[in-house]
């Protein structure tokens, strides 16, 4: 935005925690008729005591996965009259340290939104930056051919942020490693970096590690 001084800046309201609200956004945004070249799916929920939405769903997974899901599938259309255009889904590496199949190799949906009792964290936050990633690959398969591209980002380890917000531990821990973490100047920089990179269609389907630790990771 800032080589584009003219740019025209819009901000709309969306809470990703109700299904309702995205359908509500999208429609919004479609009224707009305006095309739609990046989607940049960035918004999470971490470490939060386990909740169900409005919806029914444990909130980290609606949040993190679900919500961007639906965004994603109700502009599909759009994306693809925009095209060439890309998505960005912002993950983890932390989507590595867990599963969502069960002991036969299938998908257990109790792991997506597990009930109060099966419920930490940590592990629901991993689950669904996992999704995230397999999301970007499947859509990367399937809107490819029709000229939209995404990929799925790591945009850095415990950057300073406001993602620690639900527990001081969290807190204390993230105040503690920000000496030796990206800020996130860089990490914003380095995102402009990745927008700019996919131009290329260099990394298009893949998990991206953004740099100053530059890395391509396949899942
Ligand atoms: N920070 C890190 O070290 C790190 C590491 C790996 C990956 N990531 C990923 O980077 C992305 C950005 O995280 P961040 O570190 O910048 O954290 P952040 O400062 O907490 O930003 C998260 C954003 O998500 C939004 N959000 C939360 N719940 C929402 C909802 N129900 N509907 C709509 N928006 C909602 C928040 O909006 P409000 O402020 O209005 O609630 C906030 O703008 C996330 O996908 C995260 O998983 C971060």
């Amino acid at each position: 935005m800032r080589g584009q001084h003219k740019a025209k800046v819009e901000a709309m309201a969306l809470d990703l925690a109700l299904l309702r609200s995205v359908q509500h956004f999208a429609e919004a945004f479609k009224a707009k008729n305006v095309p739609l070249h990046v989607l940049v799916c960035n918004a999470a929920a971490f470490a939060l005591p386990w909740t169900l939405t409005k919806d029914g769903l444990e909130t980290t997974f609606q949040v993190n996965h679900l919500g961007h899901f639906y965004l994603v599938q109700l502009l599909q259309d759009v994306l693809c009259r925009s095209a060439p255009a890309r998505v960005i889904v912002v993950s983890s590496e932390s989507h590595r340290f867990t599963d969502i199949n069960d002991s036969l190799g299938k998908l257990d949906f109790s792991r997506l939104s597990p009930s109060k009792n099966d419920y930490w964290a940590m592990l629901a936050y991993n689950r669904s930056k996992l999704c995230n990633v397999l999301f970007s690959n499947e859509l990367h398969r399937r809107l490819s051919p029709r000229g939209v591209t995404s990929n799925a980002v790591h945009p850095g380890n415990m950057m300073y942020s406001n993602i620690h917000r639900s527990w001081w531990v969290y807190t204390l821990l993230f105040t503690l490693a920000r000496p030796f973490t990206k800020s996130m100047n860089v990490g914003l920089n380095d995102s402009d970096l990745e927008l700019r990179r996919e131009r290329t269609d260099v990394a298009c389907g893949r998990h991206v590690q953004w740099p100053a630790v530059s890395l391509i990771l396949k899942n």
